[in-house]
């Protein structure tokens, strides 16, 4: 009898991504620490939770004190209510079709919708009829980030529009911050003078606004003053702080990234590696196979230049990722005194145990995203869905 092994079985697969609840939870009350009484928290668990699972990161991030949740497909939205989080949702991006199919859905589960143009109040009008429930919506201001929002030349018109409507309730008002990871750039002043000016002339139309929002994790850190009522912080409940957060308070990343040694093998000087054969070794040394690559989240343009943490039974070494970066593996150079072995552990991504090594020698998601010329955001939700994630308390 043979049994079938199905294509895709975390068991035949040594990548893990070992996401800790704990972490979350941390992060979540530092940056909750930061504000004062009258702002809530409202946990950004977009995009899977940036790659960290988002019902794993909601749950966590409720449990550390955060009262809302923020996604930003209305899908998400629906299997957060789904999961039984009763909190408020909010949910900002979508378009016509899917409109029409999920926010009926959502309106009528009582999830907040975002509004920021005529046409979007009319389909948030038309689903709550469909509902049969008036909506709960914030209004979106484009502030100068070009995307979502009203402008401010057309917020005359759409005030009006909106006061006639009926369907809809409106909740709050909100932007989004362009620069706030620069605080020396004053263009989050100038963006701030907009929304307010919005604000107001919003508020001649239809009343006060009881919730203002802009605050990404930025601008928690470092601008209290525009905490307002609501904060909305993604990348620092993972422990990624884009800015210094203040003395005594310290993110932890909530990601780890691991594999093991498929192979182990001695090679002579001139030992070609990879396609492009860009490496080639200068002395004899040995290699060491890692069965993880592009397809699972590493960044190409990456290559040759992080190093990663192998656990050998004699301990944690360093050990250069050499080459480039394929789509499945990636080549280590382990040096030729190492006593790594086939099966051990490699450490990609953060310190899923307890690390001999210190604190700034284990790769992070910053350094991939340094290498890769890019951000630590794009390589988290980069993990693809090929990696099994592995939800565990990891030791701080
Ligand atoms: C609308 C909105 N609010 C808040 C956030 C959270 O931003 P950050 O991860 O920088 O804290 C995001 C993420 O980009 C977003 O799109």
């Amino acid at each position: 009898m043979s049994i079938a092994i199905p294509a895709e079985d975390p068991r035949h697969v040594p990548n893990r991504a070992v996401i800790d609840p704990a972490a979350i939870t941390h992060n979540t009350r530092a940056l909750r620490g930061l504000l004062g009484e009258q702002t809530a928290l409202m946990a950004v668990v977009k995009a899977d939770a940036y790659g960290h699972g988002m019902l794993t990161a909601a749950r966590a991030a409720l449990e550390g004190g955060a009262t809302w949740l923020g996604v930003a497909h209305p899908a998400s939205a629906l299997a957060l209510v789904r999961a039984g989080l009763d909190v408020p949702i909010f949910t900002w991006l979508y378009e016509p079709a899917t409109a029409a199919e999920v926010l009926p859905k959502v309106i009528e589960a009582g999830i907040d919708v975002s509004v920021g143009s005529e046409r979007m109040l009319r389909l948030v009008a038309e689903a709550s009829h469909a509902a049969d429930r008036r909506a709960r919506v914030h209004i979106k201001i484009d502030t100068g980030m070009g995307r979502n929002g009203v402008l401010p030349e057309a917020m005359t018109s759409f005030a009006e529009a909106l006061g006639a409507e009926d369907r809809v309730r409106t909740i709050g008002a909100w932007t989004h911050l362009s620069a706030a990871d620069d605080p020396a750039d004053p263009e989050t002043d100038r963006q701030i003078d907009v929304f307010d000016t919005a604000c107001a002339m919003l508020s001649e139309e239809i009343g006060p606004i009881a919730l203002q929002h802009v605050a990404n994790t930025a601008a928690t850190i470092s601008r209290p003053d525009l905490h307002r009522d609501l904060v909305r912080p993604g990348i620092g409940l993972y422990g990624y702080a884009p800015l210094p957060m203040p003395e005594g308070t310290r993110l932890r990343p909530a990601l780890s990234l691991t594999s093991r040694l498929a192979l182990v093998k001695d090679v002579q000087v001139g030992q070609r590696v990879g396609y492009g054969h860009t490496f080639v070794t200068d002395r004899p040394t040995r290699l060491g196979l890692v069965p993880i690559g592009y397809a699972d989240g590493l960044h190409r343009a990456a290559s040759g230049e992080v190093d990663v943490v192998v656990r050998t039974r004699t301990g944690d070494q360093l050990a250069a990722q050499v080459g480039r970066i394929s789509m499945d593996q990636i080549v280590l150079d382990l040096g030729p005194d190492s006593r790594a072995q086939a099966g051990d552990a490699v450490i990609l991504i953060g310190d899923p145990g307890a690390a001999v090594l210190d604190d700034g020698d284990v790769p992070s998601a910053e350094d991939w995203a340094r290498a890769a010329g890019t951000i630590p955001y794009e390589v988290l939700t980069s993990v693809s869905a090929r990696v099994p994630r592995e939800v565990r308390e990891v030791k701080a």
